[in-house]
């Protein structure tokens, strides 16, 4: 089944969604809509889907490419991790070992599944969502380093059921974050990531320093030992992603 906006927004209480065919990115797409947050764009494909650090996101028919556009909570900066452990713990009944990665990617046996970028503008956060789904492979450099849900449980998934149901729980954690903060995400965050490896890099006094997170604390602080041995504590905002 494709998506379709009026039962997508029906199921999501309500919210105002966007879907479309092909888009250029949906993180564009939101941003030029004039309409209040939260609201929801999604699209079956993107012809220049934007990652991470300049990189771009391979978006063809198949995948679940959308962007959950949100009022800028107080502590912002948390969005980007909260959003990927809804993410995670929507999917992780689904698919056995899958993984967190710092910031915020989800792998499977070392091949990605999915990753989040969040983009800010006015007062306003764009949490951009790639999930592969229904792909039966990949091609190119893709082929040994990423993964879809259906390569991993062998049977198709219905991308309108799967949105709904990880735009709700983005929603519910969006609601968590504000009301009570990263505290009330910490336990669980820590868990989930120091499951499993966490190459991280730091940068102090014009230096970079590739380590591994071995802990984060109910404030977001993160202690990080470098592949030197040094320890650093820095606040989760400033460690940067190592892969
Ligand atoms: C990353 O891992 O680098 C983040 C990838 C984010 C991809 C999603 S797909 C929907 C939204 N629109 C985009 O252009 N990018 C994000």
């Amino acid at each position: 089944m494709s998506m379709d906006a009026a039962r997508t927004s029906k199921a999501l209480g309500g919210l105002h969604v966007e879907c479309y065919g092909e888009v250029t990115s949906t993180q564009d797409a939101a941003r030029a809509l004039r309409v209040q947050p939260p609201y929801l764009v999604c699209a079956s494909e993107q012809s220049a889907g934007k990652g991470r650090l300049g990189r771009c996101w391979r978006s063809d028919r198949g995948g679940l490419y959308f962007t959950l556009v949100l009022q800028r909570p107080e502590q912002d900066w948390a969005v980007p991790l909260v959003s990927a452990y809804a993410l995670w713990k929507g999917l992780s009944s689904k698919v056995l070992s899958l993984e967190m990665k710092w910031p915020n990617d989800l792998y499977v046996e070392e091949k990605k599944l999915a990753g989040v970028m969040v983009e800010g503008w006015d007062a306003r956060l764009g949490a951009g969502v790639g999930l592969n789904v229904n792909q039966l492979s990949f091609e190119g450099d893709l082929a040994s380093s990423a993964v879809s849900l259906r390569m991993l449980a062998g049977a198709e998934f219905d991308l309108e059921v799967l949105l709904i149901s990880i735009v709700s729980g983005m929603l519910k954690a969006m609601d968590e974050l504000s009301n009570h903060g990263f505290r009330f995400f910490q336990p669980a965050l820590r868990r989930v990531l120091l499951e499993a490896d966490q190459p991280v890099k730091v940068i102090r006094d014009n230096r970079t320093y590739t380590g591994r997170l071995l802990d984060l604390g109910p404030s977001g602080e993160a202690l990080v030992q470098s592949a030197g041995g040094e320890l650093f504590t820095v606040p989760a905002q400033h460690l940067l992603e190592a892969r």
